[in-house]
């Protein structure tokens, strides 16, 4: 058995990652969330309530499982704060949650500066969360960023007053609110003494846990196509979203993971801007939007939606090494009387299996779909595969023969129990 499983998106996010870390953090031991900050929304639908989770790993409500903010991850301590008091406040203590201190923090300015880069992009904008994601990576590789550990260093102050002293003048010459640095020193020290008891080497925690044979199960945030590398830049978010992330975002070396769980959703969605070429700009779209409850679960914002795309999904594949696919939403596309698969991309009159991200690529594609049946009747009940009805399996196996890849888990509604394992 191996010790390290690895839950990723295949797609631009919000293809239901946190129910399945959910499922696999029940028979884990550790639960890391690797990258991202509180730009990733992961719902767990268990014991009759909702949870949203942004920072707080999707396996905090197992208590016996260590819930580990790995040091990939940016945090926004209020927002974090928050969430602890509200899992407290529906019966769930945080015993279990440990954060690393070499996960970046995010401040105030980050946040002013994602909304002011997004204003000078005008009609480029890229359709960010506005949580001050981007810029916090940015100081993290431009070596300025302040960790976790800085803030309950007596060198707290002198980082802060170094960073403000230059984005400030930005802020200035932009006519916006510059930022007071006492201010902020006081805000955060407060947050640093609430956060303090969960502070900890966190690579150390996941290595011993290693060394002890233990299960450790690693939540990937956002998506493939989302990926700074690999997505459609520029309309992605700033960290590695695939499978190199989990590794860089955790301490943990490739030679021990084992599988890598790939989740999507029987359509596609994205949130913001993007290329997109499965989007229905229609009807079916809406239907989609509709039947599915598309509505973001950070930002609230609509889902843009449309049908799966094997082409993509088989470019997630191969960039994350992925040995099993998690489908979602089979229930919701099974509410449609037919279903459009897309099998192949044309360009310049041939048809292949190529993706690239290159833009210009992309806007001579055009997606060639297959239609299979939908009408999948009421599943809520079925236990197995093979308790589907025909036209669901074929659904599932026309993927599985495009892509190469079994499917392990198949969504049937939003609930912790519905799902089949197989
Ligand atoms: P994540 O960011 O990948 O964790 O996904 P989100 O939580 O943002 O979005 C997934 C949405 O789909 C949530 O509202 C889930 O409750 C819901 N969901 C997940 N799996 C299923 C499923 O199999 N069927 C239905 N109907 N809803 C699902
Ligand atoms: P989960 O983990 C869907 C999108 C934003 C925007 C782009 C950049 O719930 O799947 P950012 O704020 O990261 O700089 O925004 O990335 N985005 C997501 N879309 N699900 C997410 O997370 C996302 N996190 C970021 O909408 O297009
Ligand atoms: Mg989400």
């Amino acid at each position: 058995m191996s010790k390290v499983d690895v839950v990723l998106g295949t797609f631009f996010g919000d293809e239901g990652k946190g129910k399945i870390i959910d499922y696999l953090s029940s028979h884990a031991d550790v639960s890391v969330r690797c990258t991202g900050g509180n730009n990733a929304g992961h719902t767990v639908e268990a014991n009759g309530k909702k949870y949203a989770f942004h920072l707080i790993p999707s396996g905090i409500l197992h208590k016996d499982t260590k819930a580990v903010i790995g040091n990939g991850v940016v945090v926004d301590p209020k927002v974090l704060l928050k969430e602890i008091q509200e899992l407290k406040e529906s019966g769930i203590h945080t015993d279990n949650l440990y954060i690393s201190e070499k996960a970046h923090v995010i401040f105030p300015y980050h946040i002013a500066m994602d909304r002011l880069l997004e204003e000078n992009r005008g009609s480029g904008k890229i359709g960010t969360t506005a949580r001050g994601i981007g810029p916090a990576y940015c100081d993290k590789f431009e070596r300025c960023g302040i960790r976790m550990e800085d803030l309950l260093s007596p060198k707290f102050e002198e980082l802060v007053t170094r960073n403000l002293e230059s984005k400030n003048k930005i802020f200035a010459f932009y006519g916006k609110e510059t930022f007071d640095t006492k201010a902020i020193v006081e805000e955060y020290q407060e947050y640093a003494k609430l956060l303090a008891p969960y502070i900890t080497d966190t690579v150390t925690l996941v290595h011993e846990a290693l060394e002890r044979d233990q299960k450790v199960i690693c939540e990937g945030a956002q998506a493939t196509l989302l990926d700074i590398d690999f997505g459609s830049y520029p309309y992605v978010t700033s960290s590695n979203p695939t499978i190199g992330g989990i590794c860089t975002g955790s301490g943990i070396g490739a030679k021990d993971i084992g599988e890598v769980y790939g989740v999507l959703k029987a359509y596609s969605s994205r949130v913001g801007e993007g290329p997109y070429l499965t989007e229905q700009c229609n009807a079916i779209g809406d239907q989609i939007r509709e039947l599915g409850h598309e509505y973001g679960t950070t930002t609230k914002r609509p889902r843009r939606c449309g049908w799966l795309d094997l082409v993509a999904l088989k470019y997630a594949v191969s960039i994350n090494g992925i040995t099993g696919l998690a489908i979602n939403h089979v229930d919701t596309i099974g509410k449609l009387d037919k279903i459009q698969l897309c099998v192949g991309y044309r360009h310049q009159g041939k048809v292949s299996m190529k993706f690239t991200t290159n833009e210009s690529y992309l806007s001579e594609c055009e997606p060639v779909y297959e239609e299979l049946e939908g009408n999948f009747g009421d599943i809520s009940q079925a236990k197995s595969r093979e308790e589907l009805p025909e036209k669901a399996k074929k659904y599932l196996a026309r993927i599985e023969e495009v892509v190469g890849v079994p499917i392990k888990f198949i969504g049937i509604g939003p609930g912790r129990e519905d799902m089949i394992v197989e």
